[in-house]
């Protein structure tokens, strides 16, 4: 396992991380266990959670109820101490005006349930879900910036902020001396490249970390899916997943395959191929995988080290 900076940071994270999103969703509880004592057991030292994750979101309602963190409390005993616990803020996580967002006044009390939920005093790196066009960022960073004064929150990071957000973000906290964000988590993938226009070349010039999520399309890069029609009974998408249902296109459904083809040249699943590639992009720094089974983090493990072959960046990229 290889481990780095998160961005200008000196808090050191794995180049892999686990993603708990569908943790008490679709993963059960014993399940959900045995998947991160494999992760801890191979050195993954990043946790990945938020307040939203759970059954919640699967309800005529689709608000996060917790159940993800929940799970992650009870089993951190006597190992809090070897990660990095992130966690996030601003998705709906009730019926009434203020259960969303990134007031003070949400965020304030989001922190308090999730330290509970996650039976810890501190949260290692807080992220803002998604940017709140009705809280001025002013307000969001001072009651981020509290936080880290109280004491309950080590770092703070964002989440799917464009480039601009960010720099507005950043331009605040130096103008107002308030906390900085560290880390961008985005989606990026073999299949979906939107990051390499701004957020990238941001996170770039500003040293931000990057924690890349959804590193095989939500399942689409693991090769199981073959048509739109035909959906492997386990899978997520038959779970009913609907973010992967944008990824279902026949151009996509074609690169899949060619992908494939690349990956048995190389003696690697495709799954692995995915995440390498992920892994061998400079600005990236740690990936967070979704993984449903002990097996996924271990295949991970296994090729989370591999250097690519510079011509099978290019054809790679190219497809
Ligand atoms: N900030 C945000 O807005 C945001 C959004 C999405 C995700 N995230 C974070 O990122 C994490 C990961 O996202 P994700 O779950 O979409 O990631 P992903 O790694 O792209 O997709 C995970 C799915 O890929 C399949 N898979 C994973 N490893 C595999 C392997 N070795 N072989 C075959 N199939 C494999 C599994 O599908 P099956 O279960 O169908 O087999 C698994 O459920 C989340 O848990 C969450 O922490 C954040």
């Amino acid at each position: 396992m290889k481990y780095s900076n998160l961005g200008k940071s000196g808090l050191r994270v794995s180049n892999l991380s686990l993603g708990t999103m569908a943790f008490g969703r679709w993963i059960d509880e014993a399940a959900s266990a045995e998947i991160l004592d494999r992760s801890i057991d191979a050195g993954i030292n990043l946790i990945d959670t938020a307040n939203f994750y759970g059954k919640g979101q699967d309800e005529a309602f689709k608000y996060g109820t917790g159940e993800s963190e929940e799970i992650i409390g009870r089993h951190l005993k006597g190992k809090r101490d070897k990660i990095v616990l992130a966690t996030k803020v601003g998705l709906p996580v009730g019926q009434y005006v203020n259960d969303a967002g990134l007031s003070k006044f949400h965020i304030h009390r989001e922190v308090e349930k999730s330290l509970t939920r996650l039976n810890t005093d501190y949260i290692d790196l807080y992220q803002v879900h998604r940017f709140d066009r009705r809280t001025p960022l002013e307000e969001t960073l001072s009651a981020l910036t509290e936080l880290v004064k109280q004491g309950k929150v080590r770092y703070i990071g964002c989440s799917n902020y464009a480039a601009w957000q960010m720099a507005k973000a950043n331009g605040l906290s130096a103008f107002h001396r308030l906390e900085h964000f560290i880390c961008s988590q985005s989606q990026y993938n073999l299949l979906s490249r939107e990051l390499e226009q701004e957020v990238i070349p941001f996170c770039q010039s500003e040293k931000m970390g990057l924690l890349v999520y959804s590193p095989m399309a939500r399942g689409m890069l693991s090769g199981r899916y073959t048509s739109k029609a035909d959906l492997p009974q386990d899978s997520r998408a038959a779970k009913g997943e609907q973010l992967i249902q944008p990824y279902f296109t026949d151009q996509n459904f074609e690169r899949v395959a060619k992908y494939k083809q690349l990956a048995e040249d190389q003696k690697v699943n495709l799954s692995q191929f995915s995440l390498a590639w992920i892994l061998n992009q400079p600005v990236v720094t740690s990936a967070i995988i979704g993984a449903s089974k002990p097996q996924h983090v271990t295949e991970a493990v296994a090729i989370s080290d591999w250097k690519w072959p510079e011509e099978l960046m290019g054809a790679a990229t190219a497809l």
